[in-house]
């Protein structure tokens, strides 16, 4: 493909003149809208209505604001690998804000931030990462002695749409594990007066934020969503659905130490802790720095990072998936989200209710129903005792 820094995007400019003018086959370019109609689970008949509006796109502003969190998923964001990052930050969008990666600092920064706000009021694109401190009045997270809150509030009046990349954006993640000192949150529980996607996972598969972000670019509105909302094109199949060891699952060989031989055959995790039944996200099929591996391929349970308050429902992490409310493990995802905040205390109860909130917010986002699996397998796999 294309070097991302070889020529500069005018603002003006349509993303198919530039990409003409760094001498970019025809070929190539469709290749590139093939790669991304796969990801996003489209057919091939896609392929030219993604190439014609994505040649149309005129470089969008992107401000992505880094709240209450470790920097862990800027990381894993950087790292996509095709169409990487570094494409659609130097080339698909501007990224005017990003107060890692900029070079500006300070009074600059923050400068810059207003700037990008007022120019292009209406019509950026909001990525955040992080939570969203709220006891105490924010006070556990300031920038430019303004609490994360007010920025967060003021960032999104003026988005065209917001993304919140993370488990931290999206539910609040460690930082909102009991006993939640800073009163934690994410960002869909702090804005309500429209649709927040979010991309889940500590961290999240880089490759579903690019798609994403094409997705927006390219139709004019975000992916459906579960009643997470996150991106079904995503998070829609469960991670035992999907797994290599799925057939050890079924056969009943199971793994009961980390150093037994069925752990050397690469037998099934679930006894050592594998939330996998339990957790939507495509890390068998996406997988990390560029599809080399993942977690449950290197020999290492799921410990369902993409599902809310994962720190506190999926924990001791190494025990077995606990038996939540009686659900069988072949459910959708709504009704395993619906049986863990069930079995959960009074905070992942409040966290139940804002999920119901932000279900009506996503009201005008499509929303595609998941097919349960059938037939249902017993409680205790390949057994079919307790
Ligand atoms: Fe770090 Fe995980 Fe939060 Fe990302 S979601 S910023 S990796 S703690
Ligand atoms: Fe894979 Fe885990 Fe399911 Fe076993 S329990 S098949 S390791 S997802
Ligand atoms: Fe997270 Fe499980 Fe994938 S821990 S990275 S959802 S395999």
């Amino acid at each position: 493909m294309y070097s991302p820094t070889s020529q500069p995007w005018p603002a003006d400019e349509t993303l198919g003149r530039n990409l003409e003018a760094r001498g970019v086959s025809r070929r190539d370019f469709l290749e590139f809208c093939g790669s991304l109609c796969t990801v996003l689970g489209l057919g091939s008949s896609f392929v030219p209505r993604v190439a014609q509006a994505l040649q149309a796109v005129r470089r969008p502003s992107v401000i992505w604001l880094q709240l209450q969190e470790c920097t862990g998923c800027v990381e894993s964001v950087i790292r996509t690998s095709e169409p990487t990052i570094g494409n659609l930050v130097l080339d698909l969008v501007s990224l005017d804000y990003q107060h890692t990666l900029m070079a500006a600092a300070g009074h600059q920064a923050e400068a810059a931030l207003q700037t990008a706000m007022k120019d292009n009021a209406g019509k950026y694109l909001l990525i955040v990462t992080g939570s969203v401190p709220l006891a105490d009045d924010g006070i556990y997270l300031t920038i430019g002695g303004r609490t994360a809150k007010s920025i967060l509030e003021e960032a999104a009046r003026g988005a065209a749409a917001v993304i919140a990349v993370g488990a931290c954006a999206h539910w609040g993640s460690v930082q909102a594990a009991r006993p939640n000192p800073t009163g934690a949150v994410g960002v869909s529980d702090v804005i309500k007066d429209k649709p927040v996607v979010n991309i889940a996972g500590c961290p999240p598969i880089s490759d579903v934020v690019t798609a994403t972000v094409v997705h927006f670019l390219t139709f004019g509105r975000m992916p459906a969503t579960d009643s997470e909302g996150r991106p079904l094109f995503a998070y829609g199949a469960r991670i035992h659905d999907q797994c290599s060891r799925r057939a050890n699952f079924d056969a009943g060989q199971f793994v009961t130490t980390f150093d037994d031989e069925a752990a050397r055959k690469g037998w099934c995790l679930y006894h050592v802790g594998c939330k996998g039944p339990a957790t939507f996200s495509p890390c068998p099929i996406f997988q990390w720095n560029g599809g080399t591996s993942w977690p449950i391929g290197a020999g290492h349970p799921c410990l369902g990072c993409t599902e809310p308050h994962f720190w506190d429902t999926m924990t001791p992490f190494y025990d077995r998936l606990p038996d939540v409310g009686g659900f069988g493990v072949e459910r959708t995802a709504d009704i395993i989200g619906a049986a863990l905040a069930v079995g959960a205390t009074a905070g992942v109860a409040a966290h139940a209710l804002a999920t119901g909130i932000h279900q009506a917010r996503l009201r005008r986002l499509p929303v595609v129903e998941i097919t349960p699996i059938k037939p249902d397998v017993p409680t205790t796999p390949g057994t079919g005792k307790d």
